[in-house]
């Protein structure tokens, strides 16, 4: 079955190159009218250029329909001008993918608040400023689909890039709220950690190794977490062909009585504190409040 985004309205933060490009011509190609947004700066978030027009013109010469968007996601009256454009245009606005995104690397102890500040604006505030400005038009459609881009670096940590996985870990959280709160009006959300060979990897991967990582590879994966069909609140992992799934879990612990509850008691617990064994998937943060309610119940500790 052809998965079509035919009547579907797009917009893609940062599509002007690496991975957004890549969305924004396969979406369009499927029928998707797309905003193409792209502020052009460099990989620090310094300066712009006409990045996006020329995604938009890739995509009117192979048939498809378009708009390009300089703003910056940072913006967020920006934002709202943007997705009002596109409802006057084509509608509506059924897909966000926000995907824009800088780099200023350094350890923590030589990184700059201010590099710390930007990079998490960019990401995080960017993200949650353009998913805002589409947000009521996707509850009143009661159709919508959004994607966080995430990465290794927020799931799992990386040296080097404290503000970066701040914000790329925010995304996900901010994915694990709103699928909860869109899910009445038909609005999924979902999470994506890429890996690909884009201008912000490329002096990461071995020479080698960036041939194999193309954008197109991540492709399958955004789209299907964009499509009518998609799961909700999940988190993806894709590069190269590798697909996968990162999920945030938690243990049932102990329940400890109350002569145990000292920091001495708790470090005699620890093993089995952080004891892997009955590991699950919240699908809310409530379930931390009824596991320990479960676990006092079990005690006798109420009723
Ligand atoms: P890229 O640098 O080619 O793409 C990012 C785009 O965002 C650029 O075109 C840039 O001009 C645009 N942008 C930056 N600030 C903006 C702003 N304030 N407003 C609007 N547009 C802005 O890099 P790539 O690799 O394609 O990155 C796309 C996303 O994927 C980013 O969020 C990145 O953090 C994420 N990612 C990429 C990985 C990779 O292996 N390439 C790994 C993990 C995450």
């Amino acid at each position: 079955m052809t998965i079509s985004f035919e009547n579907r309205v797009a917009i893609v933060t940062g599509a002007g190159g690496g991975l957004g490009r890549a969305y924004a011509l396969e979406l369009a190609k499927r029928g998707a009218k797309v905003v193409v947004n792209d502020l052009g700066g460099s990989r620090d978030g310094t300066g712009h250029s006409d990045a996006a027009l020329k995604v938009v013109d890739e995509i009117k010469a192979a048939g498809g329909e378009a708009m390009s968007n300089g703003a910056s996601v940072t913006e967020y009256e920006q934002m709202v001008e943007m997705v009002a454009k596109a409802k006057e245009a084509w509608g509506g606005v059924h897909i966000l993918i926000n995907n824009a995104g800088i780099l200023r690397d350094k350890s923590f102890t030589k990184m700059d608040p201010a590099d710390f500040e930007l990079v998490v604006k960019v990401h995080l505030i960017g993200s949650a400023f353009a998913t805002k400005a589409c947000w009521d038009t996707m509850r009143e459609q009661n159709y919508g689909r959004i994607l966080m881009t995430a990465s290794s670096t927020g799931l799992f940590g990386n040296f080097g890039q404290a503000n970066y996985g701040a914000a790329k870990l925010g995304l996900a959280g901010l994915t694990k709220t709103l699928y909860l709160e869109g899910a009445k009006n038909n609005i999924k959300v979902n999470t994506l950690s890429p890996v690909a060979a884009t201008r912000m990897t490329e002096d990461i991967f071995p020479e080698q190794a960036f041939a194999r990582f193309g954008p197109e590879n991540v492709v399958p994966a955004a789209l299907y977490l964009v499509s009518e069909d998609s799961p909700t609140n999940a988190i993806v992992g894709a590069g190269a062909g590798g697909f996968h799934c990162a999920y945030v879990t938690m243990n049932r612990g102990v329940f400890l009585p109350p002569e145990e509850r000292t920091v001495e008691g708790f470090a005699a617990h620890w093993a089995e504190i952080s004891d892997r064994k009955d590991d699950f998937v919240p699908q809310s943060g409530s379930e931390q409040s009824q596991v320990i309610l479960a676990a006092m119940q079990k005690a006798g500790a109420v009723g």
